[in-house]
């Protein structure tokens, strides 16, 4: 495990290692040799600072960015204000493109003020080409660009990035490596994500995510074990296990094993007390995963399982390979299973060629799965994926006018199955002192929710019973038993 290697051991007078990770380990003692000279020079530690965007898997990429920068010799900084800036993009959907450049003029500002600092993009959006033509020409300050499979070789690039002054650019199209034993640093200490699988084999006709993100590719089972046991031995109480599409975990690997066989082995970790899991794609959703749920009590009762639209026709024409009515008895057959599950949902307004019709019936399936909780998108055209060529793309503004009255009947269900549970007791996992009450703690259900109750800050980390009292909305306000 990367825990038991000192990298201050290492060689740096031999020629780098060939094969990983030891090479990587190897940069990244060589990394910091380098950080602690700049830092004798200027006469103070050199800090970085990772801003994600995007996605789970994006926040559990920075971690993995935020432990090779600390073996590196980078102090955390808060703030942009800082000697080594890495933004982790995303690109799903055209305004998070926006966002970053955006904040890219920001970053020069601050970077004619300090001779030490450097900035990296990496993640979603480095993967297309366009971009990278567009930093080259117009964002020439930017030092460093990789893409999501050079993630773990960041400590090469920064030692590549302090030898030179032009930018440096390694974006691989694809890969089917998976480096294990690697730094991170958690964020919460006593819960983190983890990778099953990277990338996506499904081609939404939307979605540029198999595009950026390469084909599917499951860790071993043995590997995701052995990481959680360090996590449980580290303090973590629970798991959240990441994928574009969880369900089809371990069809490619050499020994085929289901998802479901994998939860099964997880929820026999010791010390470990709570599992979660995203995303499903409800084609790949067997009876198997609902019974290993269903059996469970350390399986956590939430459910994200995204629809995208009510309408087969639609649903169809986003390549999703199922209908209204499938997704609709899979719903129920779920509920049936595990009456006290919340499932939420991503939900595309206006999809080339969506018309009213479409929209009553995805109207229809959110008034009859009731979700807990339901992230709404407009449809944004990414180039490159079948729908950006498709015709009748919908006028904005009736994309606006259907996506309000989408919100309005999703909230409203929301509330009423967030009402359900006033009275109960639940389990609660504390995360924080509250923002707004310094006197409250804020934890969350199995199901999700958050709740706010009066407690001891040394209670975080910690599973607590508390009773819901009153229901706010979307949370709820408790006392503990
Ligand atoms: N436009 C709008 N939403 C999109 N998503 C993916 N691609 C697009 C797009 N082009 C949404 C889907 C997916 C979520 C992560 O992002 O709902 O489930
Ligand atoms: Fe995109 Fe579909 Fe893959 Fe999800 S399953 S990442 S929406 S292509």
């Amino acid at each position: 495990m990367y825990d038991d290697i000192n990298l201050d051991n290492i060689d740096l007078t031999a020629d780098p290692p060939k094969d990983e990770p030891a090479r990587q380990h190897y940069f990244m003692a060589k990394a910091r040799r380098s950080v602690r000279s700049l830092s004798e020079t200027a006469g103070r530690p050199l800090t970085f600072h990772v801003e994600t965007f995007g996605c789970q898997m994006n926040a559990r990429d920075s971690e993995k960015l935020t432990g090779i920068l600390a073996a590196a010799g980078y102090v955390p900084s808060d703030t942009e204000d800082a000697d080594l800036v890495v933004y982790n993009t995303c690109t799903v959907r055209e305004n998070a493109n926006r966002k970053v450049y955006g904040r890219l003029g920001r970053l020069k500002r601050l970077k004619a003020d300090n001779p030490y600092m450097r900035i990296a993009l990496c993640g979603c959006m480095t993967q297309e080409s366009q971009v990278v033509d567009r930093l080259r020409e117009d964002y020439r300050f930017v030092d460093l660009v990789f893409g999501t499979h050079n993630i773990f070789q960041l400590a090469e690039l920064i030692c590549r990035m302090l030898e030179t002054d032009a930018m440096v650019v390694e974006v691989w199209e694809g890969t089917d490596q998976v480096v294990e034993d690697l730094p991170a640093r958690r964020k919460y200490p006593f819960k983190s994500g983890v990778n099953i699988m990277f990338g996506c084999n499904n081609f939404c006709s939307y979605c540029i995510v198999p595009y950026v993100r390469g084909r599917e590719r499951s860790r071993s089972p043995q590997a995701i074990i052995d990481e959680i046991k360090s996590l449980v031995a580290d303090g973590v109480v629970e798991v959240m296990l990441l994928g574009q599409n969880v369900n089809s975990y371990g069809k490619t690997l050499k020994q085929p094993i289901s998802f479901a066989q994998l939860l099964s082995q997880i929820c026999q970790i010791p010390g470990l007390e709570r599992v979660r899991f995203m995303t499903s794609h409800p084609k790949d959703l067997s009876d198997e995963l609902i019974q290993v749920m269903a059996d469970s009590d350390k399986i956590c009762r939430h459910l994200h399982l995204p629809v995208q639209s009510g309408s087969t026709r639609i649903l169809e024409k986003m390549n999703r390979r199922y209908t209204k009515e499938s997704y609709l008895a899979l719903a129920e057959k779920i509920k049936k299973a595990m009456p006290d599950l919340a499932l939420t949902t991503d939900i595309i307004v206006g999809f080339p060629g969506e018309t009213e019709e479409d929209l009553a019936h995805t109207l229809d399936v959110v008034q009859q799965v009731r979700y807990s909780s339901a992230f709404t998108f407009q449809y944004s055209k990414r180039s490159g994926t079948p729908a950006a060529a498709m015709e009748d793309q919908v006028p904005a503004e009736v994309v606006q006018e259907r996506f309000d009255r989408l919100l309005d009947t999703v909230q409203t269900i929301a509330r009423e199955e967030c009402a359900r549970w006033e009275g109960t007791t639940g389990s609660v996992l504390v995360e924080q002192i509250n923002h707004q009450d310094p006197s409250l703690l804020t934890g969350r259900l199995g199901n999700n929710l958050l709740v706010h109750f009066p407690g001891d800050p040394r209670l975080i980390g910690k599973i607590v019973d508390v009773r819901l009292d009153a229901c706010k909305g979307f949370y709820y306000m408790g006392e503990m038993i």
